[in-house]
């Protein structure tokens, strides 16, 4: 059968890593899609890795744009990331009725409503099962897998680089830096590293994830987010002696008034599975009204594994070309007349539970007034950690886990502690989910 002809725009890692597997298991996927995937167009701007990679049997170009514009080309794969000739790119090839494979989720979080509405009316397919969680189809699962249920909440370990991080600083007691730079060197950072430390990457894949799952636009510009480059490795090692562990979650939650959609480090009971993912995996917990909790688990990032979800949805786009538009899978999820325009609330309003860390006067009294504060916050305690003073010091730090209340409540709470007399410094506040 007549090959379906694939452009492919970027041959860096995720770009190889889809050169590489398509050629190795050609055979495979092409008994599955029922015709042969042929990448027969590359262009990067580095010719000569280009032709080290694809070993020069396609046309090599450095021009992306003569790519989306050849009339062979029925599949544009675009791998060159970030939001601006990316967005030129997929844009142009939509307009000329290419379907388009993407693992660019900075590019659909913030220009998605405006790619998908392109791609909607020229009756073209937009896939990107590459641009959550790498390898694992948390796309598929959540747009089709999961379509009987009203999704309550997803949260989710989705950015490798990080939890590579935290992992390797807890288990090596490396710093922060030495393994950044291992993470770069393995693949998984993104090219623009804070990206990944200061939590966008992640709130770029949560706010994807919340579209599907809610039915409701993209709406990166009020995702709340904070990375790790401000976690003290001290917390790190309190929660872990009060039986947690802290992890970049991304969360999207449904609640009455609208979306809680935020990024930020958590502390998890360490006894839940997620909790004990590791190193650059990945993990997703959605929670479904019918089925519970579903946990979806792999890597994350890396050449092979995101190339793993870049094909399948080359297959899938393969498979379904020359249907009906009419009948095709929504890109997202939900029928595009039914997304509703639900507010994402901001961080004031989100509930949760929190960890607070103080460093105190050692004297009697201090515990009373710390705890008759967040009384009348009607805040309570489940935890407590209060740690011995060091000799020759007049001061300790108490550790506390209250139980849930609205964040804009624990800040004011905090703001009175803060003032007391007793108290030195800012009060830590990490948040904290028993999911
Ligand atoms: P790389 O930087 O490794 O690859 C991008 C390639 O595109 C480079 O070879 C780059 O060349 C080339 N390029 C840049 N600008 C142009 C242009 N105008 N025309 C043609 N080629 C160009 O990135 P990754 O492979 O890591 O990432 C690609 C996408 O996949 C990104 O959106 C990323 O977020 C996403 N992703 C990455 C994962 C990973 O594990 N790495 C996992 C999941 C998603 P040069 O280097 O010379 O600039
Ligand atoms: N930089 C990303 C990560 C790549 O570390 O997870 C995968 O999206």
């Amino acid at each position: 059968m007549k090959p379906i002809n694939v452009g492919l725009l970027g041959i860096g890692t995720v770009g190889g890593g889809t050169f590489t597997v398509l050629k190795r298991n050609a055979e495979e996927i092409s008994r599955r899609a029922g015709r042969p995937i042929t990448i027969t167009a590359v262009a990067d701007k580095n010719l000569a890795l280009a032709r080290e990679v694809t070993g020069g049997g396609v046309r090599l170009t450095d021009d992306a744009f003569s790519v989306v514009a050849d009339p062979e080309i029925d599949i544009v794969v675009e791998l060159i990331g970030g939001y601006g000739v990316a967005k030129e790119l997929v844009l142009k090839a939509i307009e000329n009725g290419k379907h388009i494979v993407t693992a660019n989720k900075a590019l659909l979080a913030v220009h998605g409503n405006e790619i998908f509405a392109a791609a909607q009316k020229k009756g073209v397919m937009v896939a990107f099962e590459a641009a959550v969680a790498g390898g694992i189809p948390i796309i598929k699962a959540l747009r089709e897998g999961l379509s009987a249920n009203r999704i309550d909440w997803i949260a989710g370990i989705i950015n490798g680089t990080t939890n590579f991080i935290l992992s390797e600083m807890r288990d090596k007691g490396l710093s922060f830096a030495e393994v950044l730079k291992e993470a770069q060197a393995l693949g998984y950072a993104e090219a623009d590293p804070t990206f990944d430390i200061e939590g966008v990457d992640a709130a770029h894949k949560a706010t994807i994830m919340s579209a599907i799952a809610f039915g409701i636009p993209m709406q990166f510009d009020k995702a709340y987010i904070e990375g790790i480059t401000k976690l003290d490795a001290t917390d790190i090692v309190y929660a872990e002696q009060l039986g947690y562990r802290i992890k970049l979650l991304g969360i999207a939650r449904r609640r009455e008034q609208g979306v809680e959609l935020r990024v930020h480090p958590t502390l998890i009971p360490e006894k839940r599975l997620i909790a004990n993912v590791e190193g650059a995996m990945n993990a997703v917990l959605v929670q479904g009204d019918a089925v519970g909790a579903t946990l979806y688990y792999g890597k994350g990032a890396g050449a092979e594994p995101t190339a793993s979800a870049v094909i399948a949805d080359l297959v899938d786009v393969t498979r379904l070309h020359t249907s009906d538009p009419e009948h095709r899978v929504p890109h997202l999820a939900f029928q595009p007349d039914q997304v509703r325009d639900v507010p994402v609330l901001p961080i004031e309003d989100v509930v949760t539970s929190y960890y607070l860390r103080m460093r105190v006067d050692d004297k009697p009294g201090v515990l009373a007034d710390i705890t008759r504060i967040l009384a009348d916050s009607s805040i309570s305690i489940e935890a407590m950690l209060q740690k011995e003073a060091v000799e020759g010091e007049s001061q300790t730090d108490i550790i506390m886990l209250t139980h849930q209340t609205v964040e804009r409540n624990a800040n004011a709470a905090i703001a009175k502690i803060e003032a007391l007399t007793v108290v030195s410094g800012k009060v830590t506040k990490l948040r904290m989910e028993s999911l």
